[in-house]
């Protein structure tokens, strides 16, 4: 039975599969992708300006699932890494050394160290680290990570650049930086910055890319700028928010590329490093209600679908929106009114619902008085735009197992691109004494 889901209807994101028999076959929480929708974002990045020279490199801590991977990879896209464990499952993906692009911040010579072995061009982001790394690496190229003094994002706690964040080196440092290059003999291969992430209008990227381009001026044998990332989705559907207009964000961009390019006297490459608008929206978490009650006259539906599953809303105040799908044997079970059932988004039975996780935290909260079709024990809900920073930030909090994932191909069929962890992996590394 439909209940509410105008979203997934409009997208045909299920392609003619059943929720309620995927979480069935596959258990809950389960995080279901696809790959239409994953490939449609990739090309609209890849294909975003008409500058010839231009290169999208998917932002893996959004999603680094290996199949995932295997598909932007096959849509013509590279890599940005911030970690060496994101390196070694990109290249497991397929992706070549120079596709990767190890922005890193604050790591060890150690994991310098791996990402120079893999022969993957690294990028530090502070006066000491390009020390470290010439110290490690003498007559290599590198990149440096500049702040472009622009910073933009929907929460504090990701906007980086601006005033207030570490990331990133001070333009005044520049010339510290010519002589650090200078004394290990180290090529400046490129600079990048990420002024933050979610951006829905193109002013303040747009804007930071003249201050990079400032400090460009000052290196010219660079081989790359690179843009950032930040790409904004719409989160609130149901209400039909605007999308990033992506079509006249690209055409400004286009100008200034060329521009550039003209003044600089060759065609640079450029780069941009969007996590988030590749990822999001190909992507819904289904999770199952478990009980419904009432407390202090606020009703609460409880599911399995804690912050250890999806950690955006507790930690940034994140909307996500949520569909209802009800299997018939638990609308049977339920004894359900049909009438609730319209199908099209528009029910006018709407009642405000927490929505609330399992986890033993009062703030465990996926979704306060969301306006909703009356919820039943047993629904499957479907929460929307799950695909960048969902699995990626899960955890096992409360000793739960991370769910599986299951990717719906072109062709309709869904097939299983993660197991969900297991109980003995719960001790794999731990030692008995
Ligand atoms: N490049 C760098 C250097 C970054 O640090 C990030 C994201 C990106 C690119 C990709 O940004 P995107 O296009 O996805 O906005 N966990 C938060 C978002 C953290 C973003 C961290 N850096 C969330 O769930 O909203």
């Amino acid at each position: 039975q439909k209940i509410y889901t105008k979203v997934t209807d409009e997208m045909n994101f299920y392609e003619g599969n059943d929720p309620t028999a995927l979480a069935k076959e596959y258990g809950t929480p389960l995080y279901v992708y696809n790959e239409r929708i994953l490939r449609t974002r990739c090309r609209e990045l890849k294909n975003l300006v008409t500058y010839p020279n231009f290169v999208a490199d998917f932002s893996a801590k959004a999603n680094s699932n290996l199949a995932f991977l295997q598909i932007v990879r096959s849509e013509g896209l590279e890599v940005d890494a911030m970690s060496p464990g994101e390196i070694y499952i990109e290249k497991a993906a397929g992706f070549k050394s120079d596709e990767i692009f190890y922005i890193c911040n604050n790591v060890s010579e150690e994991e310098m160290q791996y990402a120079v072995s893999e022969g993957v061009l690294v990028s530090v982001d502070s006066i000491s680290q390009l020390e470290q790394y010439g110290r490690l690496a003498p007559n290599t190229r590198v990149a440096v990570r500049f702040n472009p003094g622009v910073g933009a994002g929907h929460h504090d706690k990701v906007v980086t650049a601006g005033k207030k964040t570490k990331f990133g080196v001070d333009p005044s440092c520049i010339p510290l930086v010519k002589e650090i290059l200078k004394k290990y003999n180290l090529t400046l291969a490129g600079i990048n910055q990420h002024i933050g992430s979610l951006f829905m209008t193109g002013e303040a990227f747009l804007s930071s890319i003249h201050s990079l381009f400032d400090i460009a001026r000052q290196f010219p044998d660079l081989e790359f700028i690179d843009l950032g990332g930040g790409f904004g989705i719409p989160y609130h559907k149901e209400t039909d928010e605007a999308r990033l207009d992506l079509k006249s964000l690209g055409t400004e961009l286009d100008k200034e590329l060329y521009a550039f390019a003209e003044e600089y006297g060759r065609q640079v490459k450029f780069r941009i490093e969007p996590g988030r608008y590749i990822s999001a929206e190909c992507c819904v978490l289904l999770g199952q209600v478990h009980s419904v009650k009432e407390n202090s006259g606020i009703t609460y539906a409880g599911c399995d679908v804690g912050f250890n599953v999806l950690a955006r809303p507790v930690m940034y105040d994140s909307y996500h929106g949520i569909e209802i799908y009800r299997s018939n044997d638990a609308a049977a079970q339920n004894g359900a009114d049909k009438t609730h059932s319209t199908g099209d988004g528009h029910d006018n039975n709407l009642q405000p619902v927490t929505v609330v996780g399992n986890i033993c935290e009062s703030g465990d909260i996926l979704a306060k008085d969301r306006m909703l079709p009356p919820v039943m024990e047993k629904d499957i809900l479907g929460i929307l735009d799950a695909g960048a920073y969902g699995f990626t930030m899960s955890s096992n909090y409360n000793n739960r197992l991370r769910p599986a994932e299951v990717l719906i191909r072109e062709s309709g069929e869904a097939v299983l691109i993660r197991e969900r962890d297991t109980l003995e992996d719960l001790k794999r590394h731990m030692i008995s004494i």
